[in-house]
């Protein structure tokens, strides 16, 4: 195993996209950010010297962090963040890990321009559990904003409203050449005919969930977030905030230049969502076929699923299998039903700038979250400070949701602003189901937990009914993953083992809604109020 040393300069660079120039805050100048390549079992060492004029840190999306909590980077929850003109050097192994991660700012809405490619190989000579590609390809999905998307949240937060929706989905960075002053920096990426290549899919947005497909060519699924999966065929895949999906595409079709193009799976009724779409072109070296740009042949559209396809959308997700039978983690410890949603706070003396001059808010068990500001919630636990968190995060809701039901609480759009995290005892085998509400908008929520991976057990729509669909529950080859899209107007039922002692942040991956509040954290620990096994914090670990 090696040890790999990055540095990460947090920097303002001018990037030109739609025609203009703007200042974004980008890694070592890099829009998308530099891709880390590790095998399985390797060290990273990345410092991040931030020379830019936010507070920030870095998260290692997906990565187990077994034992590293201090490395994990949500801030002010397991660091404060690294202020301007500091650094931090993050230090972690990849334990038992392959395949496509990514990592990103978590701080404010810097992950719009921060983020990357993390790619773990398998270790030594093991190869993949499908055929070896010929090539192997990052896309990473994101969002364009022509104002500063830390400005667009923070005039969000001051009036209440819903923030404004970016302005471009892009490929690796770039819009694609459907949008102005973008077609001779559409991303153009070289294949040959008779050969695979594998495509390696990052959803980085901020707030879009996608569809994604290539004009002519099946995509074979071989895995999702950085776990193996049973490989099935599709012409498109659905992929949220947070996830990842591998594809094998065998390049058979040599006679044109195809476009890969992706846009908005937009779940929720009556929100605005960013609904351009972005392209990337596949060109044969055939010589035999056509050019795009002035006078050339456009490349092939590929059919994509309209923005409100939710069948489409499920049927996806939930074709998804591990590669063979896995050992479902049993007996259940830790029964949990957590409601995932909206909300509305009331703005005493003023009017808001959302519905009938509220504020707008998320939660989970109708527990709005607010994150400390003076100290980590991993820092406050382990120096035994009092009075940033509680640990009585409820295991049920307080007010039980109900779709059926006539008339719904009015308790239910005002979720309570709070710092509660829940305590799992270390090795506790962990049941959670995850019921998405409609209160002021129904919507697919992908619900991210730090630190673990977990099996996807069942998802369906409605109310989560324990007599009838707990019969439904996958115990052979569920998908295993660290991101879930629970359904919209629906639910998802998830399973883990709480074997990473730390303080873990779970929330929805959609930015407006973490900022909203539905988020909420983990204290895994050995009951005993001392981190099972944690190593000691770095000696550059950021203080607030
Ligand atoms: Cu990918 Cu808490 O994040």
């Amino acid at each position: 195993a090696e040890v790999h040393k990055h540095e990460f300069i947090i920097q303002e660079t001018p990037v030109k996209r739609l025609c203009n120039t703007h200042n974004i805050i980008t890694v070592n100048g890099q829009f998308p950010g530099p891709t880390i390549e590790v095998k399985e079992g390797d060290t990273l060492v990345i410092n991040v010297v931030n020379q830019a004029k936010y507070n920030v840190t870095i998260h290692w999306h997906g990565i187990r962090q077994k034992r590293t909590a201090w490395a994990d980077g949500p801030e002010f929850v397991t660091q404060c963040p690294v202020k301007p003109g500091e650094s931090y050097k993050y230090r972690f192994t990849i334990e038992g890990q392959e395949g496509t991660l990514w990592w990103h700012a978590h701080s404010s809405w810097l992950r719009a321009t921060v983020y990357g490619a993390l790619i773990i190989y398998p270790r030594g000579n093991n190869s993949y559990p499908f055929e070896k590609p010929s090539r192997e390809v990052p896309v990473l999905l994101g969002e364009w904003w022509n104002a500063n998307p830390i400005d667009v949240i923070n005039e969000a937060q001051r009036t209440g409203a819903a923030p404004n929706v970016s302005d471009a989905l892009t490929i690796n960075g770039q819009p694609g050449d459907l949008f102005n002053c973008s077609s001779d920096d559409t991303i153009t990426i070289p294949v040959k005919a008779g050969e695979i290549t594998l495509f390696r899919f990052i959803n980085s947005a901020l707030n879009t969930e996608m569809f994604v497909s290539i004009a002519n060519h099946k995509m074979i699924v071989v895995g999702a977030d950085a776990s193996y999966t049973k490989p099935f065929t599709t012409s498109s895949i659905m992929i949220a905030p947070g996830q990842t999906t591998d594809v094998l595409v065998t390049m058979d079709q040599a006679i044109a230049s195809y476009y890969i193009a992706a846009r908005a799976y937009a779940s929720a009724q009556g929100v605005a969502f960013d609904n351009t779409t972005t392209t990337a072109i596949l060109e044969y070296d055939c010589g035999c076929t056509t050019k795009h740009g002035p006078g050339g042949i456009p490349p092939i559209f590929p059919s994509l699923p309209a923005f409100n396809d939710t069948n489409t959308a499920t049927a996806f997700t939930t074709s998804l299998r591990s590669p063979s039978k896995v050992k479902i983690p049993e007996p259940v410890d830790e029964d949990l039903f957590f409601t995932i949603g909206l909300g509305l706070l009331n703005c005493p003396g003023k009017k808001c700038g959302g519905p009938n001059g509220t504020r707008f808010a998320a939660s989970m068990n109708n527990f709005s979250f607010v994150l400390p500001s003076e100290v980590s919630i991993l820092q406050a636990h382990q120096y035994g400070l009092e009075g940033v968190f509680t640990t009585d995060f409820p295991a049920k809701p307080p007010v039980q949701f109900d779709y059926t039901a006539q008339n719904i609480s009015q308790a239910l759009y005002q979720p309570v602003k709070s710092t509660k995290v829940y305590p799992l005892k270390f090795g506790s085998v962990v049941q959670l189901v995850l019921q998405g509400t409609n209160i002021v908008a129904g919507e697919n929520h992908p619900i991210h937990i730090h630190g673990y991976d977990f099996y996807i057990l069942a998802e369906g729509f409605g109310n989560f009914d324990p007599k009838k669909d707990t019969a439904k529950f996958n115990l052979v080859d569920p998908p295993m993953r660290n991101t879930v899209g629970v359904p919209v107007n629906g639910w998802a039922v998830i399973r883990f083992v709480a074997d990473n002692p730390g303080v873990w942040l779970m929330h929805c991956h959609l930015d407006v809604h973490i900022t909203w509040g539905l988020a909420m954290a983990f204290l895994v620990d050995n009951g005993v109020g001392e981190l099972e096994s944690l190593e000691p914090p770095p000696i550059d670990y950021p203080v607030c």
